[in-house]
């Protein structure tokens, strides 16, 4: 089979760890005879360089067209002093809403070769833990008014960013999260800020009502700031967290780095139907670009669930995955994962080796 893969490499790290991607796929390819057809197309900063704002027409007319997205990072000082409207970021949230990207699958899991890697004690990640953080991409504080006023108090300037949730916006991403806990351990943690906001109310009730539809499926409702406690003090509780943007973004991050390092999430951000996106949950490291020693495994990962979701080869997908923790077992380590032990291996090395693994 041909497939049609958009690629935005990006800002800072993004080229370097594409360019390792992009390698494991022809790799897959040659293996499984597969062809992989690459359209390179511009987003973030370098489309602000390029062509004076972050993502333009033909960006997303080319993204469309493809049958899934592979991005890298977006972002980096050199466009922070940019007006909001124009920054990089609005590239990565313009593509996500023109696509209808309301699912963002966020998996995290310990590879037992890693733990020492793993900021957390021995006895907490114990046998390894396997969750997912089924994040609602498309609504929240994120796509809300933002706005400024006159404060009423005479306090000054203010800044307001409107933050909502629809009962349809919350059904559609629950049904995402039950179905997914169905073929896994089962358990579905909704996380909100429900005593608090009403927008979370709106999101509990809802979560609460679909799933009924779900009874094999054990439903457990949990404050934002205990779950951000609870990932440290057990990760190994949790199956497919459930929650919308704004806490999704933070407590992603956050099941991130307990797998060792940031460099190792994946992402699947997937609509009704259509075209997925597939990036890395990592940002563009400006600190460490263009040095050749960033971690392409979150981004070679995403490539893995851009083949089982987006493509239905899962066994392809298995062979990325598969190759990935034998580079790790043979110690292949960039400089996020070598917690100060063995040799440090380059961006380019780490690719190498997965591609000769496949
Ligand atoms: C992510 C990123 C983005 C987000 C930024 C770059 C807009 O942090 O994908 O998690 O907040 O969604
Ligand atoms: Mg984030």
């Amino acid at each position: 089979m041909e497939y049609k893969i958009a690629v935005i490499k990006g800002d800072g790290i993004g080229p370097e760890i594409v360019s390792e991607a992009m390698d494991v796929l022809q790799c897959v390819g040659k293996r499984f005879g597969h062809t992989f057809r690459f359209q390179e197309v511009l987003a973030g900063g370098c489309s602000i360089d390029a062509y004076g704002k972050p993502l333009t027409e033909e960006t997303i007319a080319v993204c469309k067209e493809a049958d899934a997205v592979l991005l890298g990072a977006v972002g980096g000082p050199k466009w922070d002093h940019v007006p909001t409207e124009k920054r990089p970021e609005k590239a990565l949230l313009g593509l996500r809403a023109a696509l209808g990207l309301f699912a963002n699958i966020r998996p995290a899991m310990l590879y037992p070769i890693l733990a020492p890697a793993c900021p957390l004690r021995k006895e907490i990640v114990e046998g390894g833990f396997d969750l997912v953080v089924c994040r609602e991409l498309t609504g929240d504080v994120y796509f809300g008014q933002h706005y400024r006023k006159e404060s009423e108090r005479g306090w000054g300037e203010v800044g307001c960013d409107d933050m909502n949730y629809s009962v349809y916006e919350v059904e559609r991403i629950a049904r995402r999260a039950f179905a997914m806990a169905r073929v896994r351990a089962k358990k579905v943690t909704s996380v909100d800020k429900a005593n608090v906001l009403e927008t979370s109310r709106v999101w509990r009730e809802t979560v609460t009502r679909v799933a009924k539809e779900y009874p094999d499926v054990t439903l457990e409702h949990m404050y934002v700031d205990n779950a951000a406690m609870q990932l440290i003090h057990d990760p190994k509780q949790f199956d497919v967290i459930l929650t919308g943007n704004l806490f999704g973004d933070i407590l992603s991050d956050e099941a991130a780095m307990l797998t060792g390092s940031i460099g190792m999430l994946p992402s699947a951000s997937i609509g009704e139907s259509g075209v997925g996106m597939y990036e890395p949950i990592h940002g563009s490291a400006p600190d460490i670009a263009g040095k050749g020693i960033a971690n392409p495994i979150a981004t070679i990962l995403s490539c893995a669930m851009m083949l089982r979701y987006s493509f239905g080869l899962a066994e392809e997908a298995e062979a990325i995955e598969r190759a990935t923790q034998k580079a790790l077992e043979e110690g292949w380590r960039t400089a996020d994962l070598a917690a100060g032990q063995g040799t440090v291996c380059s961006t380019h090395e780490m690719g190498t080796a997965i591609c000769k693994y496949i």
